[in-house]
């Protein structure tokens, strides 16, 4: 009997014959489907995911490799992993794969493996144009102008530039780093970050001098300690971190408070580092003038997810899409190469993944990114 993969992905309705391009649904199957047939594999590709009578459940028994995205995650707990015995593969189709239970996988020896790299430039990018759409107050702005009205002084009231504003960054790895590069087109006041490890010199330096050229303003990136004092000082934080134990919840009603009166808070990591009822709560008071991101937990949300309703005390202020910021077409060809060597590296019995797309192998944690690893 042919060996089985599993793959989760979103459904692609009409839209997966309007734009072919699109290979992250289920019907365009990542462009894998012949490659994992001529390697003597089955192929099972569904949407169909919770609960103990969906395919993903019904199809645990032989799985040996489960693919799929953070965007339509499969969650792959301890639960689901006793049902599985053959499963030897995670393959995270993009970045972040803390729908994983990663400890539980450690112990049971599965390997855990994501395309890093492929989305960041996506994120980045939506990061920056997720704080304009904030600071400049575009969403409320928009509907004013849908509706046919002419109304300056509503859109206005909340309007500001992203120039001379100090921005922090949670994270500063390949999507945070990125970040702060395009943050100083800006002419920002000040550029912090909160990592436990160090951006590189050669980061700095260059963040540095691109700032003095362009703004006359050197020195404008700072490596900050305590993540209270950070947000502290910050008109606009940033969160760039992955989710694990240490993240999950992190801004909640406390760190929040220590956030200044009235800033934004751009979140395209994951939802579950923040508490959704709490960030809710801060917009309503006017302790944070706006929240927005791509990301939200559980995915999809249930109809009663506080993002779906929060609103600043002038009803603006929300600034949420789907989790489509590292789904571009663009990021989607990156990430499904990548997929197709991470399998062919397996499907040859050589192992010999690129180095940093291995999360956990062999029991242990072969990142420093997720925090068991510092
Ligand atoms: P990366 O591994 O290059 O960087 C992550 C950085 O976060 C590392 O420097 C790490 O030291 C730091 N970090 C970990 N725990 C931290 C903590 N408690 N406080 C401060 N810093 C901490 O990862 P990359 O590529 O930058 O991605 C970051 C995260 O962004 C992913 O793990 C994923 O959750 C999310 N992501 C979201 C996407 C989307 O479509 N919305 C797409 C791609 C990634």
């Amino acid at each position: 009997m042919a060996k089985k993969i599993l793959l989760v992905l979103y459904d692609g309705k009409h839209h997966a014959k309007e734009q072919p391009l699109m290979l992250g649904c289920v019907e365009n199957e990542l462009g894998i489907r012949k490659f994992v047939e001529e390697n003597g594999y089955e192929l099972v590709t569904t949407s169909d995911k919770e609960g103990t009578e969906s395919v993903v459940a019904k199809n645990l028994h032989d799985v040996e490799i489960i693919i799929s995205t953070p965007f339509f995650p499969v969650y792959v707990t301890k639960e689901r992993m006793e049902q599985a015995p053959n499963l030897k593969l995670c393959i995270t189709a993009g970045v972040g794969s803390d729908h994983i239970d990663l400890n539980e996988a450690n112990k049971r020896k599965i390997g855990v493996l994501e395309v890093t790299g492929s989305n960041v430039v996506s994120v980045a990018e939506c990061v920056l144009e997720t704080m304009l759409v904030l600071v400049r107050n575009f969403v409320p702005a928009h509907e004013i102008a849908m509706k046919g009205e002419w109304d300056i002084a509503q859109a206005a009231k909340m309007e500001f530039d992203l120039e001379d504003k100090v921005i922090a960054t949670v994270g500063a790895g390949r999507i945070g780093y990125r970040v702060l590069e395009r943050l100083v087109a800006f002419n920002p006041k000040k550029l912090y970050y909160y990592d436990y490890q160090d951006l590189a010199k050669e980061q700095v330096d260059n963040l540095n001098k691109v700032s003095e050229i362009l703004n006359k303003r050197g020195d404008i990136v700072e490596r900050v300690t305590s993540l209270e004092d950070m947000v502290s000082k910050s008109d606009i934080v940033t969160i760039n971190c992955p989710l694990h134990e240490s993240t999950k919840g992190l801004f909640n009603k406390k760190l929040i408070s220590h956030m200044k009166d009235g800033s934004y808070l751009v979140n395209t990591a994951r939802g579950a580092i923040v508490v959704a009822q709490d960030v809710s709560d801060a917009l309503a008071s006017g302790k944070l003038a706006g929240y927005g991101g791509d990301v939200w937990f559980p995915q999809p949300p249930p109809s009663d997810h506080p993002f779906i309703t929060m609103r600043n005390k002038f009803g603006g202020g929300n600034a949420m899409t789907q989790h489509i910021s590292g789904t571009s077409l663009d990021a989607q060809k990156r990430y499904c190469n990548g997929v197709k060597s991470i399998l062919e590296s397996y499907f040859s019995g050589k192992n010999d993944y690129r180095p940093q797309d291995v999360i956990v192998i062999d029991g242990h944690y072969a990142t420093r990114a997720y925090g068991q690893n510092k």
